[in-house]
């Protein structure tokens, strides 16, 4: 089965506050999607890994080229994103790699270049930058932008699945940009402090802006209130939540050191222990995701 378009659904979890959950958020609804009976691929674009090594793929981010690095920054390597995918008994995984560190940097030129080149009132010789990357130059960046690397890579995959979801790393830049380009659909996990106001507002610029940049439309599919606490504190940021967000259901994932122990263990609470109550919330999401996009019978995994 295959989403809109024939592609996959893609869910990119996303808030460039660190801490927020993207990461247990991301393979908790990967592993709910997986229980419904659905094919699922997790892309781990974080450079720093926590899902990689969280899915016990320790071995995959060390591994050397090509890696996701490539893939993103090489059009001529975008092929090898179906070698680089390793299996889990949720899902299949795409690895980041410790070469990662460097796409940011490397995306970041490839974007001016393609600025650029597309643009002729700006004064500058793309050529002239390529000394400073390691895979990107002028004849490999097309169009205005370089943000559609993965949305490009996922679209050579083979393999049909049903979903992709994507962790995203913790700030605001190409990677985010790219990864948010790739899905157009976001999930936003969000702690109940007051830090987070800033955090999604902040998201939301993020947003508009790339949607102005790439003429793409981008949607919010639903807030993920995490590491909810019972206090008044907790309680008037959900509050907040689902002020701002009225057109999309907000979830709240309560503190539970079952999911500390579930990522240590390398899997989701579904197979680490499915009794364990906050199961139950991802997989009112999940059930929501394939309402949402058209998956409705549900198949036991
Ligand atoms: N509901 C929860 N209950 C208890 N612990 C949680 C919960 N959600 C996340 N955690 C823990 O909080 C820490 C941060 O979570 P996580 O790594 O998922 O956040 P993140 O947004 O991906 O972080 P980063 O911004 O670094 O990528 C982890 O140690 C995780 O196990
Ligand atoms: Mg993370």
């Amino acid at each position: 089965m295959t989403g809109a378009e024939g592609r996959p659904a893609a869910i990119c979890v996303t808030n460039a506050k660190g801490g927020t959950g993207k990461t247990t958020v991301a393979i908790n609804v990967a592993g709910a999607l997986n229980e419904r009976g659905r094919d699922v691929l997790f892309v781990d674009l974080d450079p720093q890994g926590n899902a990689t090594e969280g899915l016990g793929l320790v071995e995959a981010y060390d591994a050397a080229p090509p890696t996701l690095f490539d893939v993103l920054t090489d059009p001529e390597q975008r092929d090898a994103l179906s070698d680089i995918v390793v299996s889990h008994p949720e899902m299949d995984v795409v690895p980041s790699n410790i070469d990662m560190l460097q796409a940011e940097h490397e995306l970041t030129l490839a974007n001016v270049m393609a600025k650029l080149a597309a643009d002729p009132t700006l004064d500058g010789d793309p050529a002239g930058l390529a000394p400073l990357t390691i895979n990107a130059g002028p004849s490999t960046v097309e169009g205005d932008h370089a943000l559609d690397a993965l949305h490009l890579a996922l679209a050579e995959l083979e393999t049909d699945y049903d979903y992709v979801v994507v962790d995203s790393p913790p700030f605001y830049g190409q990677l985010t940009d790219t990864a948010i380009y790739a899905a157009r659909n976001v999930l936003i996990p969000a702690l109940t402090e007051a830090t987070s106001e800033r955090a999604i507002e902040l998201l939301f610029d993020q947003i508009a802006a790339l949607e102005d940049r790439t003429g793409i439309s981008i949607t919010e599919l639903g807030v993920v209130a995490n590491r909810v606490e019972s206090t008044n504190e907790d309680e008037e940021m959900l509050q907040w939540l689902e002020t701002v967000f009225s057109d999309v259901p907000v979830w709240a994932v309560r503190k539970r050191v079952a999911l500390q122990r579930s990522f240590s263990q390398g899997e989701s609470l579904f197979r680490y222990d499915p009794t364990v109550d906050m199961a139950d919330v991802f997989t009112d999401i999940a059930t929501t995701l394939d309402e949402r996009f058209g998956y409705v019978e549900e198949v036991t995994a």
